[in-house]
């Protein structure tokens, strides 16, 4: 039988950089934070579109697409929240090492779980956008009906109502989505990144 005939050139890990040349973009996190329906996943989806559309390849990683799977067995206090956010972090990290751009939308809300955010992800590769709404506009549209739920005792420990969310001081770009429509919203971003990702 014909065995390959593997030169040694070939008999190591690919690295971040062949995989970046492969995929011609910079891997990078975009890691969107904000209270429950500030808008955080649906820009997420938006900005995928158009960055798939421009020839990048992405991974969205949100509450919906992790809290079903990998962080099934965690709630709400602020210990799961960072545990959440620590294991969303070393996946993110495993992406960007495969030359992906991850745009990440998790309520993430303080300091303290951001910062741990960035030292896993490092410095370089994290991208903070606040994708801020006033609560009452969050309230207001209360999309799944978790304010509502909130404010009646229903849920105990909600962000904004009885559990704490600090807004990033110096965030790389913050999004008002009470005043940018959609599109607006995902354009300001696209700029604001495209140097980072590798402009094509
Ligand atoms: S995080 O705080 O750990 O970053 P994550 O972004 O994963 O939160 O999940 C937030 C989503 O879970 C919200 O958009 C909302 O739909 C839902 N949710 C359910 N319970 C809560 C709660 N107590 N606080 C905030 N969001 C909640």
């Amino acid at each position: 039988m014909k065995t390959a005939n593997i030169h040694p050139i070939f008999d190591r890990l690919l690295s971040r950089a062949d995989k970046e040349n492969f995929l011609n973009q910079k891997a990078k996190v975009i890691w969107m934070t904000g209270l429950s329906g500030s808008g955080k996943s649906t820009v997420a989806q938006g900005l995928e579109r158009l960055l798939f559309n421009e020839g990048y390849l992405t991974q969205v990683l949100d509450g919906d697409n992790t809290r079903i799977g990998i962080n099934n067995n965690l709630g709400f206090s602020l210990e799961d929240r960072k545990e959440n956010i620590r294991r969303i972090s070393e996946v993110s990290k495993l992406f960007v090492g495969a030359g992906m751009i991850c745009i990440n939308s998790f309520v993430s809300p303080t300091k303290e779980i951001r910062g741990k955010a960035k030292s896993i992800i490092g410095e370089d590769d994290f991208l903070e956008v606040y994708i801020n709404a006033p609560l009452e506009v969050c309230e207001a549209r209360d999309v799944k009906g978790l304010y509502k739920k909130a404010r009646n005792g229903e849920i105990k420990g909600f962000t904004g109502i009885d559990s704490p969310f600090e807004a990033p001081e110096n965030p790389f770009l913050e999004i008002k989505t009470d005043v940018l429509s959609l599109e607006e919203s995902v354009q300001l971003v696209y700029k604001k990144i495209a140097p980072f990702i590798g402009a094509k």
